[in-house]
């Protein structure tokens, strides 16, 4: 058949169902590419499926128990790695004998549109969870570009690819927002009202990922929300953050397997809390706010610490008491009882632009959503030293 005379297989302008625009506030813009044929939303929502992008992180792993506890069906995107990623899963495939076809893995990278379009369309889920990110702020500064098309443009593909699905009045988006977006604080305590200065290319590329998010819940009526999360830390927490760094080498020191914790700087203060509460929180975010409009919400403790207020707690836990001494990078800990120097300062581990001060104000989310914190300071470094020196006792090296 000669061209001229072929049928249009790809119209200009795709062609819109009866009533699209209206329904789906679409105005002049095109339907979604690939408009799938779905209940009506209320019919839509009797399934309980969600769809986590960072499955394998401290985070995603915890959501996941959460969910399937609820009854919920939890698909997870996996990145490709030759290393082994899904230690923090390894649990849950085990239960898949007691809850089958419940939790599902899937490839996929949040820099690649068309497998998350592929995995919306085939999984159609009620609640999508935001969580895959660089998430590392001082990564940040060395793959400053990666760190931007993860977490940020990621974002947006994310959300696009609901749309493009046609999901967008069918299923709830949750985006991992953090206190980093304070970064250099206009204000103490910080809430939701405060104004961003966000001081990494962590920070920067988060801050266009709660603002799509705002967009495209005010553009396209999406129920799409961002939990502006403090720090929250677990066992499960990654061992190049300072809290389970910390944890980890006071196990190490007090089994003598180490001799000294190399640490960047003593003086930030973080607002942190126990991942499991805050995994609460992310869930009560998308359960429909009782009818209220979606809205972005603070998730924290209230309360600060500094970096070596952490060092001097963890320590106590296997009852080493510290003495400092000497100031900016010469300052050091000496155990008391021992009088070797257990704790120093490496400068690499300073960034090129600090968050010197992060101090929450949860209100909102204790007002609107009921929630709030259980574990304290003291239990959460407890929790943390106490699992670590079970993992050092075991030769247990985790990867995480
Ligand atoms: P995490 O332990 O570092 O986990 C990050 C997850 O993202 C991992 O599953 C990782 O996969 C995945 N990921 C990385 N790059 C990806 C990519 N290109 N495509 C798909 N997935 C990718 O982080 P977390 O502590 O659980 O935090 C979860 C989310 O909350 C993150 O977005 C973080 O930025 C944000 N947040 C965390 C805190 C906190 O204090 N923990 C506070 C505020 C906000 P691999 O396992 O393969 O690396
Ligand atoms: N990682 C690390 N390593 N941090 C150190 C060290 C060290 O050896 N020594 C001191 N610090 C200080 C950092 O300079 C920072 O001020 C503070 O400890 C906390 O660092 P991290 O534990 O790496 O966390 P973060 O606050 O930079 O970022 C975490 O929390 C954010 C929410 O506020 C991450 O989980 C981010 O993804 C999250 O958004």
């Amino acid at each position: 058949m000669s061209r001229s005379t072929s049928k249009t297989i790809y119209p200009e302008k795709p062609e819109e169902k009866d009533g699209q625009r209206n329904k789906e506030g679409l105005g002049d813009l095109p339907a979604p590419f690939a408009p799938l044929d779905l209940p009506p939303p209320d019919e839509y929502f009797q399934r309980k499926v969600a769809l986590i992008s960072g499955i394998t992180g401290q985070d995603g792993s915890y959501l996941t128990e959460f969910l399937l506890e609820k009854g919920y069906t939890v698909h997870g995107i996996i990145r490709r790695s030759s290393s082994f990623n899904t230690g923090r899963l390894h649990h849950l495939y085990e239960d898949q004998h007691e809850r089958p076809n419940k939790f599902h893995l899937h490839y996929g990278d949040l820099t690649d549109s068309t497998a998350l379009v592929f995995l919306m369309a085939r999984i159609l889920p009620t609640e999508v969870y935001n969580l895959g990110a660089q998430s590392h702020v001082k990564v940040s500064f060395s793959l400053a570009e990666y760190t931007a098309d993860v977490d940020a443009i990621g974002t947006l593909r994310l959300l696009d690819a609901i749309r493009t699905c046609g999901l967008t009045k069918h299923c709830r988006f949750y985006q991992a927002s953090t206190s980093e977006l304070y970064g250099l604080v206009q204000e103490v305590p910080q809430s939701e009202t405060t104004p961003f200065y966000p001081r990494s290319p962590y920070g920067v590329a988060k801050l266009y990922a709660y603002w799509i998010t705002v967009n495209y819940r005010e553009a396209y009526g999406m129920y799409a929300v961002n939990g502006i999360l403090f720090n929250h830390e677990s066992p499960r927490r990654g061992r190049t953050f300072v809290t389970r760094k910390i944890t980890r080498a006071v196990a190490e020191i007090y089994e003598n397997k180490q001799a000294c914790l190399w640490l960047g700087n003593l003086d930030a203060k973080r607002d942190w809390g126990h991942a499991r509460d805050y995994i609460e929180g992310m869930w009560l975010m998308l359960q429909g706010l009782d009818g209220s409009e979606p809205t972005d919400f603070v998730l924290a403790t209230g309360e600060t610490h500094p970096v070596r207020e952490f060092v001097e707690k963890a320590f106590g836990v296997v009852g080493i008491k510290l003495s400092w001494s000497g100031s900016g990078v010469d300052e050091e800990a000496k155990d008391i009882s021992t009088g070797k120097v257990v704790v120093k300062i490496d400068p690499q581990y300073f960034r090129p632009a600090e968050v010197e001060l992060l101090h929450g104000n949860p209100a909102k989310a204790e007002r609107m959503l009921g929630w709030k914190r259980k574990v304290n300071f003291d239990d959460l470094v407890k929790e943390m030293v106490e699992a670590d020196l079970t993992a050092v006792r075991n030769f247990v090296e985790d990867q995480n």
